[in-house]
């Protein structure tokens, strides 16, 4: 496989590696339920990157059955699991990858000074263990990666020694972490370089970057390193992960395509799906992407300044350098209105890139109708938080009746009833405001004692008769849950948004089967 990887090289082409579900899932409060995780493992595998890092398989029984089931199903992407530096956590994930066309073992272990305290090894006993554990993973799988994790504050004689141990006992391919965002791009890109030079066997291994945003240079940083000859670079959609984030996917990709003529790689990707998969991915993991992120976010092709909107009149180059059709947004395009038919809702969600079941269509094309009745046009971004706002279906507690009473003479009330296992439950609450009102409401029919720890409300387009998305986040012992929601109203969706991730807590709560996503331990815990 790895020398498939090298001949991909060798024709110019950059390696991607996706670890949104890994890295970018391990982002406190971004978790994934198990069908999210299929789901955006499908929509990376066609949207054409080459590595999936599925998850971290010992972390969890609902990892486990994510990676295992992840394998089983992509068509074209290599599948990777992660693994500290001990034989259980390796043949764990063995169990999970090798159902994969392509499976990769990942394993890792902290080599910096301040790592390598933790577990009190002392580097003559770092690299017997490195010798060890990739050998068995090379035993297993004929596609290794090791990472020396925080290799940028790594001593220079030992990171060689190591790297010279992982590659002598068959990884494939080395990974080189910037696990804290500390370094720069002359750095970055000399670390790698001299790496190539110096290491025998260097010829035969793809070297990898993966970087953390801590100071901003995650973009920078990764495609410095392919300057000095990193053929693979690790990234997550919308930059998600720990801290800061990982280096972006979108930005990476697109840097390689706008400055071809001064970065002269390719990468697999068809750009035109970035702008779903953000989105999803934004739905799913409860990060919104902010509005002047590069490439993704709402402003990134708005023009609106005077002299801005004038010259793109004239000439759409004078002020972008790629097109938004590049990253899959669609141009002017007519909105629907109350008229239109499930064919054109279906056309619609199809140039959006949203390709959903029959079953889900029929679930989308009702709530269209019931938007398209409130709201004169329904735009795209509309049509997209319908789709993004779809719960399972299968939720233990639905909305099913709310009226609140709002103004300048308080106290606001909420008169609720839910659906609680089948079951109604109704009360009437007051509160600080309609939307304090409102929660007051859920709390009193559905005991719990998760704190509040975000409340996030945007305008889906312009307009007083825009949707709003709402976005809850819930912490309770621990357990961090985010559920969305949209509607024209703003109450409407709170609650949703609300009750979605109440029925996450409880999933975390109780199940203990594919779903829950719990993590058992934490991958810095090496043991
Ligand atoms: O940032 C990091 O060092 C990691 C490793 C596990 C590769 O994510
Ligand atoms: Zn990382």
């Amino acid at each position: 496989m790895t020398h498939q990887d090298l001949k991909k090289a060798d024709d110019g082409r950059v390696l991607i590696f996706d670890t949104t579900l890994r890295d970018g899932e391990q982002s406190p409060g971004a978790t994934m339920s198990h069908r999210e995780k299929l789901e955006i493992a499908s929509m990376l595998d066609e949207m054409g990157v080459d590595i999936i890092e599925a998850g971290f398989p010992i972390a969890s029984e609902g990892d486990f059955a994510a990676v295992s089931e992840i394998a089983r199903n992509t068509k074209n992407a290599t599948i990777c699991g992660l693994a500290r530096a001990n034989l259980k956590d390796i043949d764990r994930c063995w169990e999970a990858v090798k159902h994969a066309n392509s499976p990769r073992i990942h394993t890792f272990i902290g080599t910096s000074p301040l790592h390598r305290a933790i577990p009190n090894l002392t580097q003559d006993e770092m690299a017997e263990r490195i010798h060890e554990t990739v050998t068995h993973a090379r035993n297993l799988c004929e596609n290794v990666q090791w990472s020396p994790m925080d290799a940028t504050r790594t001593e220079w004689d030992f990171l060689k020694r190591t790297v010279e141990i992982a590659i002598r006992a068959g990884a494939t391919t080395i990974n080189i972490p910037d696990t804290v965002g500390y370094t720069a791009p002359a750095e970055s890109a000399e670390l790698i370089r001299r790496l190539i030079a110096e290491i025998e066997g260097a010829e035969d291994v793809i070297f990898a970057t993966h970087c953390h945003n801590d100071l901003g240079m995650a973009t920078a940083n990764s495609l410095a390193a392919v300057d000095g000859g990193a053929r693979q670079i690790e990234c997550t959609i919308n930059g998600l992960g720990e801290r800061a984030g990982n280096t972006a996917l979108e930005e990476v990709v697109m840097a390689l395509r706008v400055r071809n003529d001064i970065m002269p790689y390719s990468t697999g990707v068809d750009t035109t799906k970035i702008m779903a998969i953000s989105r999803r991915v934004a739905t799913v993991s409860g990060f919104p992407v902010q509005f002047n992120k590069a490439i993704v976010g709402k402003n990134a092709f708005a023009h609106e300044s005077g002299i801005h909107q004038d010259g793109m009149l004239k000439n759409a180059e004078t002020f972008e350098i790629m097109r938004p059709a590049d990253v899959g947004l669609a141009g002017t395009s007519l909105p629907l209105g109350k008229h239109s038919g499930r064919a054109a809702l279906r056309e619609k969600l199809r140039t959006l890139g949203f390709d959903v079941a029959d079953n889900q269509l029929n679930d989308i094309f009702v709530r269209f109708k019931e938007l398209a009745d409130r709201k004169k046009e329904v735009f795209d971004e509309d049509i997209e938080a319908l789709v993004q706002a779809q719960g399972a279906g299968e939720e233990t507690i639905q909305l099913q009746h709310l009226r609140v009473v709002c103004g300048t003479e308080g106290p606001q009330t909420a008169d609720m009833t839910l659906l609680i296992d089948g079951e109604q439950a109704h009360t009437e609450t007051t509160g600080d405001g309609p939307v304090d009102a409102a929660f007051n409401a859920l709390k009193a029919l559905v005991s719990h004692d998760a704190k509040l720890q975000l409340y996030q409300v945007s305008a889906v387009t312009e307009g007083t008769d825009a949707q709003a998305t709402v976005t809850v986040r819930l912490e309770e012992d621990g357990r961090i849950v985010t559920g969305q929601s949209a509607d024209t109203d703003t109450v409407v969706a709170s609650v949703r948004a609300y009750v979605s991730a109440l029925n996450r807590l409880l999933v975390k709560r109780g199940r203990t089967g594919p779903g829950n996503d719990t993590k058992v331990i934490s991958y810095r815990d090496v043991s």
